[in-house]
């Protein structure tokens, strides 16, 4: 196939079709012509056409009946008109049905050329932009997640029934546990998704900046305010506003924001003039509420009106079901980014997540697996690619170093002291690996000449006499 553009003229002059038809060649497109609108149709319907130019006035189907096919079949075709100079009138109500523009009789060919090229870069913009969006409604598709456990199928027929509605939505959870992807799938599963979903991080925001951001300002309306700049409210009319880490919002501005979700419009800073917004309203936190509600933190009104209907995700350690479902998708993913071919984990490897607590949930997961993944050799993931702190099942902050350190004042010096952690520390993961020093260097970060070193000067015993490998 061609990569130039294909362009269908319909022109009942034979000689003006053949310049025009000649003009276009010389230019670089293709080029088919018609001299009546029936057969340019039947054209239309079975060939790639990316730009219509078509005289007003045609034997048989005129070019309005022509062009009003093209439409139904294709509404964001260009189609430009040819007219004589008497039919402008009818030209104008064209364009306000949609036809890209009309050139008269006789034709100008740089007219013709600069037309021409404007529009076929408009329409590829507008194509660009819904493949964009095609591919982020794909993005946030089910089948990109999982929700195998009893209570994420709860979860998701939950965010069925809440997608069509338009109450606001409170979503809780730790960290990680994927309260960016239901805001996501709620959005693209609503009567809005073909508006925009605007998300705003509340706690990445200076304070100064939170209310300019969400309701907009008017030019001076404070220092640096040098332009009128719409706020995220408007930017997201007709969508859905998705206001995450809400708890980290101060009391005057959840006073403002209270107003904004009663009212229904927003007043930009420094103006008096309200605004009509219609927004579906999203919030997200992982703190609780509840507590900051209590303590005063956080303003009672306020929550009840965001918490209408409240969507609290379990953390992974409690969908442990999710675990082996998870791992599956991350695998492929990081497969097809990495240009990998891993099929599995084994089975240890298996055992050794599902013991593992998760403080930081799903995205931790998705971090284990990727690192994983790089470090991998064969065709499984096994225990050697995971970090030391699932095997031990402590989370890396907090190992603990339970050394004998003599009693003496100067052997509990500071250096010694280290030394005996980091003797400590090679014991320990030489005996995981099973005295493999290749595995052991590596999931130390040093190299296998320092490991030998370091176990030499440090005096490092081994505990366990099976298996040593090198
Ligand atoms: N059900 C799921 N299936 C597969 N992947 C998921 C699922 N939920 C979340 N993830 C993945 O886990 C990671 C974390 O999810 P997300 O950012 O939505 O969490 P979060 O709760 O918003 O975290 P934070 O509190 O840090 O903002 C993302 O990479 C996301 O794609
Ligand atoms: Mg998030």
């Amino acid at each position: 196939m061609s990569d130039k553009f294909n362009i269908l003229v319909v022109e009942d002059d034979v000689a003006t079709g053949k310049v025009i038809s000649f003009e276009l060649k010389a230019k670089g497109y293709n080029s088919r012509c018609f001299e009546n609108a029936e057969e340019a149709l039947v054209f239309f319907r079975k060939n790639s056409v990316d730009l219509i130019l078509v005289d007003y006035t045609l034997p048989g189907m005129n070019g309005e009946e022509f062009f009003l096919k093209v439409k139904e079949l294709n509404p964001l075709m260009p189609v430009i008109f040819i007219t004589a100079l008497q039919s402008v009138d009818k030209a104008v109500q064209l364009l306000k049905m949609g036809a890209y523009t009309y050139l008269t009789k006789p034709l100008k060919m740089e007219e013709l050329h600069h037309n021409i090229k404007n529009a076929l870069e408009k329409v590829t913009l507008v194509k660009e932009n819904l493949h964009l969006q095609e591919k982020l409604k794909e993005t946030f598709s089910f089948k990109n997640y999982v929700f195998n456990s009893e209570g994420m199928q709860k979860i998701l027929h939950m965010v069925m029934r809440v997608a069509t509605s338009n109450s606001n939505v409170l979503i809780t959870g730790e960290s990680g546990t994927g309260k960016d992807v239901i805001a996501h799938i709620i959005h693209y599963c609503s009567g809005r998704k073909d508006h925009q979903l605007v998300k705003v991080n509340l706690a990445s925001l200076p304070a100064t900046l939170i209310e300019a951001e969400l309701f907009g300002a008017v030019k001076g309306a404070y220092t640096g305010a040098v332009a009128n700049r719409p706020g995220k409210f408007e930017e997201a009319d007709k969508g859905t506003l998705f206001l995450d880490e809400i708890g980290e919002l101060s009391l005057d501005i959840q006073v403002k924001l209270l107003r904004v979700i009663q009212d229904r419009e927003v007043t930009r800073l420094g103006s008096n003039k309200p605004i009509k917004v219609d927004i579906r309203l999203i919030t997200a936190t992982n703190r609780n509420i509840q507590e900051s509600v209590k303590e005063k933190k956080f303003r009672e009104d306020l929550f009840y009106r965001l918490n209408v209907i409240n969507i609290d995700l379990p953390p992974l350690r409690e969908r442990k079901e999710d675990i082996p479902l998870l791992i599956d998708l991350f695998i492929k993913k990081f497969n097809q980014r990495e240009g990998k071919q891993i099929k599995t984990l084994s089975k240890d490897a298996l055992n050794a997540l599902m013991k593992y607590p998760f403080p930081g949930n799903i995205r931790e997961l998705e971090n284990i697996i990727e690192r994983a993944l790089v470090l991998a050799r064969g065709e499984m993931l096994g225990t050697d690619d995971l970090p030391v702190f699932v095997l031990s099942r402590e989370s890396p902050g907090s190992v603990s170093f339970n050394v004998n350190i003599d009693s003496s004042l100067a052997i509990r010096s500071l250096p010694n002291r280290l030394t005996a952690i980091e003797k400590d520390i090679l014991e320990k993961t030489l005996k995981r690996h099973n005295y493999h020093q290749t595995n052991a260097a590596r999931e130390l970060g040093i190299s296998e000449a320092r490991l030998r070193y370091k176990v030499r000067t440090l005096g490092v015993h081994r505990t366990k006499k099976n298996g040593e490998n090198r």
